[in-house]
């Protein structure tokens, strides 16, 4: 595989796995509801640390997630502060990007790669990734994608037309498009079907036929060779005419008409019916059986990768909207403040709507880590309110702290109404960073996480899955497991427990857990191991120790 090569990717390739786990710390006074993590979320935090954060609820659980990150275009203010412990790394610390540096590019690709790992790693396997982007750095976008997602990751580039008026001034081209890359852990991850009006305007009613719109449409023959169904039809077999569905007699003067190589696609009783209904009729020339497509049978076809107005009924339609467009919105839910104090650079809710609507089921989760105005969560509120099915839910995450007055406040609004909004229903919590969950924190014996938060990020260490918190037994230092394996966790929040025999695996521990649950296998978490090898050999238990990730005894 062609690889990117940029500075600084030999310190980022693995960064996201070094990064610490925080917690997360609800705002009551900021949310609307209380479905903590069982609902809608918006998270103000850098989300490097965010992502990381997210991953003991949500790895492998999210089904689409679209981003729409900075795009280094040399008049943004991004910053770039990853706390990269190299001396390349170093000297960017801090540094806003320019666009005179000679690095902006490097910069910007060490900033997404540790990003798109988590992000991938929160992908359910058979999500999706949307991420907008322009010419600045689309083509590095997609090859560290390919690089994160492997090429047959790649679903599809689409062209969004994001604007409803070219730049005049422009010196070489007006650019008018934005790309949109599409990748999946499934190659052969299917976006849903839509129907799509301006591509069906082939079909006509002419005849007043009681099925609706139709036309002359798909093969009769059969696909396979099937000599069962390979007939002739006899001249003056049926009834109907060869131009409407009408019942009247037919008279197939050319004589009659040959099977097709393979056969035809239905018996003849079955054809005779067709012919009566007009599905079937006969050609004008008496030489050709021909079949009705009609609109209303159609599923839906699959989505072009070119998204831009089209014309319906003589009138200009923008499916998937424009940025002054997305200007307009917010302005109208925001119509107290001026212009210029608007957050500048909103993505269209029917862009998201749209999305939405190829990329998610009901129930399915959406996560947007570079959530601006917070025009994802605007989007999946609609679409709940547009349907009885189970309500989709959203993940926002927002570094700044216009989190809570643009990011946060527009989904107030849109939940509590406005006057030019009416409300629609929905709730979410807010949530900050907590403390690190790190070997420093943990050790000056400061914010030790309770048994059931460090148990979830443990769990998910070990196992990569998500823990459900039901099955936690503390009591028992017990944490959960599959059919085959079980993980348990000796721990209190307690520096000196910690420290003290009580807190190590024992033999006596191991034997208990192999009896609980015979024939399984046995993660147990500890400060300490006393039990040798030879005696787990000996004694046949299927005990395998992980320490806690921090020193105690140093
Ligand atoms: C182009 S805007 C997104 C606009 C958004 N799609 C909308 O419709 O309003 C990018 C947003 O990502 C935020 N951002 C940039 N880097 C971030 C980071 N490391 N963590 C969280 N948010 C970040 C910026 O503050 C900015 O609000």
């Amino acid at each position: 595989m062609t690889r990117l090569d940029f500075r600084g990717k030999e310190f980022v390739r693995n960064y996201h796995m070094s990064i610490p786990f925080h917690s997360l710390e609800l705002q009551e006074g900021l949310s609307l509801g209380d479905d903590g993590f069982g609902g809608n979320l918006i998270l103000n935090a850098d989300n490097l640390l965010a992502l990381k954060a997210l991953l003991p609820h949500f790895a492998n659980q999210v089904s689409c997630i679209f981003i729409d990150p900075p795009y280094n275009t040399g008049n943004e203010n991004w910053i770039y502060n990853d706390n990269l412990n190299a001396p390349y790394i170093d000297e960017w610390l801090g540094n806003t990007v320019g666009i005179d540096d000679g690095l902006r590019h490097d910069k910007w690709c060490a900033m997404m790669w540790p990003r798109l790992w988590l992000l991938y790693e929160l992908l359910s396997p058979d999500g999706s990734l949307w991420v907008t982007i322009d010419n600045n750095e689309s083509y590095r976008l997609r090859a560290i994608l390919e690089e994160i997602f492997g090429e047959a990751g790649f679903i599809a580039e689409i062209s969004w037309c994001h604007t409803d008026s070219s730049a005049n001034n422009a010196r070489q081209f007006s650019e008018d498009y934005n790309t949109i890359y599409v990748f999946s852990k499934n190659p052969d991850w299917r976006p849903n079907y839509l129907a799509y009006p301006e591509r069906q305007t082939h079909y006509e009613n002419p005849d007043d036929d009681p099925r609706g719109p139709w036309f002359d449409g798909r093969d009769v023959s059969n696909p396979a060779r099937r000599p069962n169904l390979q007939f002739t039809i006899p001249a003056n077999a049926f009834m109907n005419t060869h131009s409407s569905h009408h019942l009247q007699p037919c008279v197939i003067e050319h004589g009659p008409i040959e099977s097709p190589a393979n056969g035809w696609r239905w018996s003849m009783e079955t054809m005779e019916g067709k012919f009566a209904t007009g599905e079937l009729r006969i050609s004008e020339d008496g030489t050709r059986v021909i079949k009705r497509e009609y609109l209303r049978e159609m599923a839906g076809l699959a989505p072009s990768s070119s998204w831009r107005p089209h014309f319906e009924n003589g009138e200009k339609v923008w499916r998937t909207g424009h940025t002054r467009g997305a200007k307009s919105q917010l302005k109208r839910l925001f119509p107290e403040r001026a212009t210029a104090d608007l957050f500048p650079t909103p993505k269209p809710v029917e862009l998201l709507n749209y999305i939405l609507q190829l990329a998610t089921r009901p129930g399915d989760l959406v996560l947007d880590s570079f959530a601006g105005s917070g025009t994802t969560a605007h989007a999946v509120l609609e679409m709940n309110a547009a349907t009885e099915d189970d309500a989709r839910r959203f993940i926002l995450v927002e570094m700044m702290d216009y989190c809570n007055t643009e990011t946060a406040e527009r989904v107030r609004r849109v939940i509590n109404g406005t006057n030019n909004f009416d409300p629609i229903p929905g709730t979410f919590s807010y949530f900050t960073l907590g403390p690190a969950l790190d070997a420093e924190n943990i050790l000056a014996g400061e914010d030790l996480p309770p048994y059931e938060q460090l148990g979830q990020y443990m769990y998910n260490l070990v196992t990569s899955e998500i823990l459900n918190p039901e099955t936690i037994d503390a009591e028992n230092n017990y944490l959960g497991g599959t059919e085959n394996t079980h993980v348990w966790m000796i721990y209190q929040p307690n520096a000196n427990w910690l420290k003290s025999p009580e807190a190590a695996l024992t033999l006596d521990f191991a034997r208990q857990a192999n009896e609980a649950y015979p024939g399984s296998r046995h993660i147990v978490i500890a400060a300490a191991n006393f039990v040798g090898h030879k005696r787990i050999r000996d004694e046949n238990l299927q005990i395998e120790f992980v320490s806690m990730p921090y020193a105690l005894f140093s």
